[in-house]
C-alpha cells in the first residue's frame, strides 16, 4: 500500500481534481440507487472527479471499467464486487500501475491483501445473525416446525454467502428451525417473485417464514405471497435486510415482519479514504458501517426519518 501511495502522487484530472474511478454493480435494487446517489454527491461536495461506470450485474463490465481506470490512470479506483471471486489478474494490473483500491460495500476473495486498501461496508454475517435472532425471539413458543424459506441475493456474492452464513450459524442448534428451500433471486424484486411463486407451488402452506436477503425480494415474495392468496406478515412471516423506503412502507401495511438495515450511504466515507490515500494516510483495513434492525412495530415511528 505504501509503494502504491507513492505512485499515485500528483496524478490527479486535467484542473487539478483527484480522479476517483468507481465501478457499480448495476442498479439491481432500492439499495443500490441509494448507494449510487451517496456516491455521487459525496463525490460533487468533495470536489472529486467521478469517473462512474454501471457494470449492469456483470464481472466482465467490472473488469473493463477497471482496466479503463488504469488506463485513464485514475488517483484510485473503487469498486462494489458483483461477486466475491476472479479478482485477482485485474487487481494485480493496478497494483503494478501504483493505483491504490477501495473496496465498497461487498468484499473480494484475492490471497494477496495488499491488492486493496480497505473495504468499507456492512458485516453482512452480523445481518444474518440478526435476522436469525428476530426469528428465534418472535416466533410463538412450542416445538412445532419453522419451516423458512430463503431468497438469495446474486450468486457468489459477498451478501448472499455471508448472510446465508450468519443466518444458518444462529440457528444451528435450534431443529425446530428449517430451511427447506433456498435459491436465488438475484437482488431484485422480479427474482424474489418468481422464486417465490417456485416456492409457493412446491410447498403451498408449508411454509412459515420468508428469508429474504434484500428488501426487494421480499417486497416481490410479498405480491407472490398475496396472489397466492396468503396474508404476507401473517400466514407467511418476512424477514428481510436493508432498510429501504419501500420495506418500511410493506412493514407499515403489515406485509413485512423485520428489515435488518443495511446502509446504502457509503459515498462520505468513500470520500473521506479516498482523501486519505492522497494525503498519504493510513486507513484501517476493514471501516464497518453501524446499523440497527427495524421490526414491523418500529416502522412508522422511524419512517419519517429514513434517508433512504
Ligand atoms: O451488497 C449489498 C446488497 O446488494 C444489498 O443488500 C442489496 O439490496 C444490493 O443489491
Amino acid at each position: 500500500f505504501g509503494l502504491a501511495l507513492a505512485g499515485c502522487s500528483g496524478r490527479g484530472g486535467h484542473d487539478g481534481r483527484t480522479v476517483l474511478g468507481f465501478s457499480q454493480v448495476g442498479a439491481e435494487s432500492e439499495w443500490r440507487t441509494a448507494n449510487t446517489a451517496s456516491i455521487k454527491s459525496a463525490a460533487h461536495d468533495a470536489g472529486i472527479d467521478l469517473r462512474f461506470s454501471d457494470a449492469q450485474q456483470k464481472q466482465a463490465n467490472q473488469i473493463s471499467a477497471i482496466r479503463s481506470f488504469i488506463a485513464q490512470r485514475v488517483d484510485v479506483i473503487a469498486f462494489s464486487p458483483v461477486v466475491e471471486s476472479g479478482w485477482e489478474p485485474v487487481l494485480r494490473e493496478a497494483k503494478a500501475a501504483h493505483i491504490p483500491v477501495v473496496l465498497t460495500d461487498r468484499a473480494v476473495d484475492v490471497s494477496d491483501p495488499s491488492l486493496y486498501v480497505t473495504l468499507i461496508g456492512s458485516d453482512f454475517v452480523e445481518e444474518g445473525r440478526k435476522a436469525a435472532r428476530w426469528l428465534l425471539q418472535n416466533t410463538p413458543a412450542g416445538d412445532g416446525p419453522v419451516d423458512i424459506v430463503e431468497l438469495e441475493g446474486t450468486v457468489g456474492s459477498a451478501p448472499a454467502i455471508d448472510r446465508k452464513k450468519g443466518f444458518h450459524e444462529a440457528l444451528a442448534g435450534h431443529p425446530r428451525y428449517q430451511v427447506i428451500r433456498s435459491q436465488s433471486g438475484d437482488f431484485t424484486r422480479a427474482g424474489g417473485k418468481e422464486v417465490m411463486e417456485a416456492f409457493l407451488k412446491a410447498e403451498g402452506k408449508r411454509i412459515n417464514v420468508v428469508f429474504a436477503h434484500n428488501d426487494d425480494m421480499a417486497i416481490g415474495a410479498i405480491q407472490a405471497i398475496e396472489e397466492a392468496g396468503l396474508r404476507p406478515g401473517r400466514d407467511i412471516k418476512v424477514i428481510s435486510m436493508d432498510g429501504v423506503k419501500g420495506a418500511f412502507e410493506a412493514m407499515m401495511a403489515g406485509k413485512l415482519n423485520v428489515t435488518v438495515e443495511c446502509n446504502p450511504l457509503l459515498g462520505p466515507q468513500l470520500m473521506q479514504a479516498v482523501a486519505a490515500i492522497k494525503a498519504g494516510k493510513p486507513l484501517p483495513r476493514r471501516i464497518v458501517v453501524e446499523e440497527s434492525v427495524y421490526p414491523m412495530e418500529s416502522a412508522a415511528a422511524a419512517f419519517p426519518t429514513r434517508k433512504y
